[in-house]
């Protein structure tokens, strides 16, 4: 699904990653660790073409999304891709119902019923008529993540989607994500700081200067 290949990456002359190569399957939960300030949500997104990229190319499906110009990658995000930021990236002046629905307006398909239904699956049923500043950080963060998934869109990239959450929101948000992956076969790479998190994915990698490489991540716990 997501084919990532011999990526490159530096910030005013001062190179950040470089060879970096990822694949990620349809159905499969892709964890990356790093630590802070190695590029893991400049990785995320330069592979939805939100940041260009000094070398490599990135292919999602069937679409070669480091060759399209910006109007046409914007259109692709639209139909194809649920990212969560590690900002959040909510719009302050719609409502979390507004928010999460975003993505269905953008495709001419507004489906309350939908809305409701994944702001259930993160816990925030019956917040819908809420504005953002009137939410705590970990209810902020799972608007940003109801809004990735609304549409169920085949690639779904997390930038630390639990990262405001107590363990058991946590966990529960972790759930989500592998059932869009189990159930309706999304590819899903998941940035993550949390042991706990890295542990429940397919497979972990961690991300250095030179790439991505394995990281073996003890089961149990
Ligand atoms: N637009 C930019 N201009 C210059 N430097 C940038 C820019 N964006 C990011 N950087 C730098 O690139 C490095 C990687 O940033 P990035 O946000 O990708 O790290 P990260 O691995 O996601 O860290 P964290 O775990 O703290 O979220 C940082 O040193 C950051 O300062
Ligand atoms: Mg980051």
């Amino acid at each position: 699904m997501l084919h990532a290949h011999q990526l490159a990456k530096s910030f005013a002359d001062a190179p950040l990653f470089a060879g970096v190569d990822l694949s990620v399957a349809s159905g499969e939960v892709v964890a990356v660790l790093g630590e802070s300030g190695m590029g893991k949500s400049t990785l995320l997104n330069a592979l939805a073409g939100l940041e260009p990229l000094e070398g490599g190319r990135v292919v999602v499906g069937s679409t070669d999304v480091t060759a399209l110009d910006e109007a046409a990658c914007a259109r692709w995000r639209r139909t194809q891709l649920g990212f969560v930021f590690q900002a959040f990236h909510v719009l302050p002046h719609l409502n979390v119902a507004q928010n999460v629905a975003l993505p269905l307006l953008l495709a001419n398909r507004l489906d309350p019923p939908r809305v409701n239904e994944v702001l259930a699956q993160v816990g925030l049923q019956g917040l819908g008529e809420r504005m953002p500043r009137t939410l705590s950080g970990g209810q902020l963060q799972r608007v940003a993540i109801a809004r990735a998934l609304v549409h169920t869109p085949p690639l779904v990239l997390a930038d630390e989607p639990t990262g405001n959450l107590d363990p058991t929101t946590g966990a529960a948000i972790i759930d989500l994500l592998l059932g869009q992956a189990r159930a309706h076969g999304a590819a899903v790479v998941l940035v993550t700081h949390s042991v706990a998190a890295a542990r429940r994915a397919d497979r972990t990698l961690r991300l250095t200067p030179t790439g991505l490489v394995p990281e073996p991540v003890a089961a149990g716990g």
